[in-house]
């Protein structure tokens, strides 16, 4: 079977390989679960891993597959999988897999302490960005035949499950905390997702992103029913006077000053989020005696958010029902950029570097 696959270390050596077909025997106990892949979105991490800043191939390999956004449908079940995962279920596997520290041990290896971390398609483990895969059930979540057309956003609705599911953790130290403002910063993908994720939750939201005047994804915060403010038009700090102070910010710009700067718009005991895996050596010089005075006399929190659990898989499930509910076609519009097969993966990375219109770029592995 074909794969898309990198040469990790070699910068634009995305090419396709050539495979054996997974079997059901490579997972122990008749927990395995064989997934034909469906669908597969790409984000800036598989561009990373292409360019050669990220990334590394499982032990004993000499290339990736990469893909960590999979969708895929059942072909076939071990003896020990439960009832509830079928043959013909649509599933989308998580991709990060358990390491040796304690919180790996309890099913949370997004927030694993080893040095080392496991990730399909990205660290260590091969992706989905082929045709079959086998996986232990324990990773999979089913989703209903409804969510067909936009379950490949699971995987990147899943960061902001899991970051705004810990800022509301975190926050649970103010016993009373009743946020009404939210602020997401950056309009990709992750940021569009955070922006319904906390719409969902009924916050008020303001999306700071660079791009100026009326397009796809201004227009898709304003069907959200928040407001696009650009970084042309007003300073993040002028922003927040006007619309906040923010009792969330979740930072998703990739731009690592931001969410400092950003800071200065932050309520009273309200949290900021970071999400953006910086791979770079940006250096910023900031106001420091300010930034860390607001946080003192406003007892606020920065924090930093990977990956995500399962339970931001399932809730991510339970909010794009919510969303195809609320918001018909919404998701799909964020679906901009259909590759139509593996064999076009140059096409793929052609769009993820080059197409400033594109919201998501994913490949039709089994053409619809
Ligand atoms: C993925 C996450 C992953 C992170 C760091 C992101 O692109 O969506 O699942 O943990 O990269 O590798
Ligand atoms: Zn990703």
């Amino acid at each position: 079977m074909k794969a898309i696959a990198v040469r990790p270390g070699k910068a634009g050596s995305i090419h396709l390989a050539e495979l054996p077909r997974p079997s059901l025997r490579e997972i122990a106990d008749g927990r395995g679960v064989l997934v034909q892949v469906v669908r597969v979105g790409v984000d800036g991490t598989d561009k990373e891993i292409n360019d050669a800043l990220y990334g590394k191939a499982p032990p004993g390999a000499n290339f990736l597959v990469i893909g960590h956004e999979g969708f895929g449908r059942v072909v076939e079940t071990g003896k020990n999988v439960p009832d509830s995962i079928q043959p013909g279920d649509y599933v989308v596997a998580s991709v990060r897999r358990p390491g040796t520290s304690l919180y790996d041990d309890i099913g949370f290896q997004d927030l694993t302490t080893d040095e080392v971390y496991y990730e399909r398609g990205i660290n260590l483990l091969h992706g989905y960005l082929t045709e079959f895969y086998v996986e232990d059930y324990q990773y999979l979540v089913t989703l209903p035949p409804s969510l067909r057309e936009v379950g490949v956003l699971l995987e990147p609705l899943s960061i902001s499950q899991k970051a705004v599911r810990h800022a509301y953790e975190i926050q649970r130290r103010l016993k009373i905390w009743r946020p009404e403002r939210a602020a997401v910063l950056g309009s990709g993908t992750i940021g569009l997702l955070a922006a319904l994720t906390l719409r969902l939750k009924g916050l008020d939201l303001t999306v700071y992103s660079k791009r100026k005047g009326k397009h796809l994804n201004s227009e898709l915060v304003e069907a959200l029913g928040g407001r696009y403010v650009s970084t042309q038009v007003m300073s993040v700090a002028e922003a927040g006077r006007k619309h906040g102070p923010f009792d969330i910010i979740l930072d998703a710009t990739g731009y690592s000053p931001l969410p400092f700067e950003a800071s200065e718009a932050l309520a009273k005991n309200g949290v900021l989020i970071m999400t953006s895996v910086t791979g770079g050596d940006r250096h910023a010089e900031l106001p420091t005696d300010k930034i860390n005075q607001r946080f003192v006399l406003g007892n606020q929190v920065m924090f930093g958010s990977v990956n995500a659990a399962r339970v931001d898989f399932l809730s991510g499930v339970d909010d794009l029902i919510k969303a195809e509910t609320i918001h018909p076609g919404w998701l799909k519009r964020l679906l901009t950029t259909p590759i139509d097969g593996l064999e076009n993966y140059e096409q793929m990375i052609d769009h993820l570097t080059n197409d400033k219109d594109a919201i998501k770029v994913y490949v039709d592995v089994v053409r619809p």
